[in-house]
């Protein structure tokens, strides 16, 4: 995997008591367990998953994360993101929805670290879903072999994805998002979906993060991009 770091800081201002105590007793709840060189959960079974597992990249502070998660209930998450700051608010909505004894219903699991790192113990064939809401723009030019989308990351979801599986990538950044469809291009396994404008000014599930919250704000569109993965060539087992 590339050597460049594609997230800014991990740690921002300081965890206030309250979060700091979700970090020590809430999270190592739903943190996903390394196993050897794969991963292990009681509740995510990678060679059979029984309901559609979905990976979201960079969730930021948790919003579209969460409200997916309770949309879905059928649904299994799991949310990468190594912004500590980030991840607090993200446990601040998990811990109120799912006090101790509510705890054995959360479908959300989470890695806080990049997730380069998590990709390579995922198993073949097991994702459904890959959401990048605007992952990192970095607009200058000798900052562009940080962005997290390349052609590695890309071979590595054409491993995890299922067939008929679907990878959506949001962007308010002209720059990336022209590198984006230009990199989709080397992937002929992924077909964009857009059918017209509305496709992909849509949020999906009309949810806004954050980040596209601030966006609008400065009067730049969003980009909804996505992508169904149809697999060409069976993976060798
Ligand atoms: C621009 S922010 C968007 C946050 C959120 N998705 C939103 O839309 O509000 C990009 C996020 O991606 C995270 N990120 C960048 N590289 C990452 C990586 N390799 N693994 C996981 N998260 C990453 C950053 O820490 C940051 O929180």
């Amino acid at each position: 995997m590339s050597d460049f770091r594609s997230f800014g800081r991990r740690r921002g201002r300081k965890l206030r008591p309250h979060q700091s105590s979700l970090f020590a007793d809430f999270l190592p709840q739903i943190t996903l367990k390394q196993a050897g060189d794969g991963l292990e959960d009681p509740r995510l079974d990678f060679a059979c998953p029984d309901w559609p597992l979905n990976l979201e990249i960079g969730f930021g502070g948790g919003e579209y994360l969460f409200q997916r998660a309770c949309l879905l209930p059928q649904h299994n998450f799991i949310g990468a993101e190594p912004y500590e700051n980030g991840v607090a608010k993200l446990l601040t909505l998990m811990a109120d929805r799912y006090p101790q004894e509510n705890l054995k219903n959360c479908n959300i699991r989470l890695f806080i670290d990049d997730v380069r790192d998590l990709l390579v113990k995922i198993p073949n064939n097991c994702l459904a879903r890959i959401d990048i809401p605007f992952p990192d723009p970095w607009p200058k030019a000798r900052h562009h072999r940080r962005r997290l989308l390349n052609a590695e990351l890309l071979k590595e979801f054409c491993r995890t994805l299922s067939d008929d599986g679907a990878l959506c990538i949001a962007t308010d950044h002209q720059g990336y998002l022209e590198a984006i469809l230009v990199l989709m291009q080397q992937f002929p396994e992924f077909q964009w979906q857009a059918q017209s404008a509305e496709n992909w000014r849509k949020p999906w599930y009309g949810i806004h993060t954050r980040y596209a919250e601030k966006a609008l704000q400065a009067g730049r569109q969003g980009y909804y991009l996505n992508f169904r993965f149809k697999r060409s060539v069976p993976l060798a087992s």
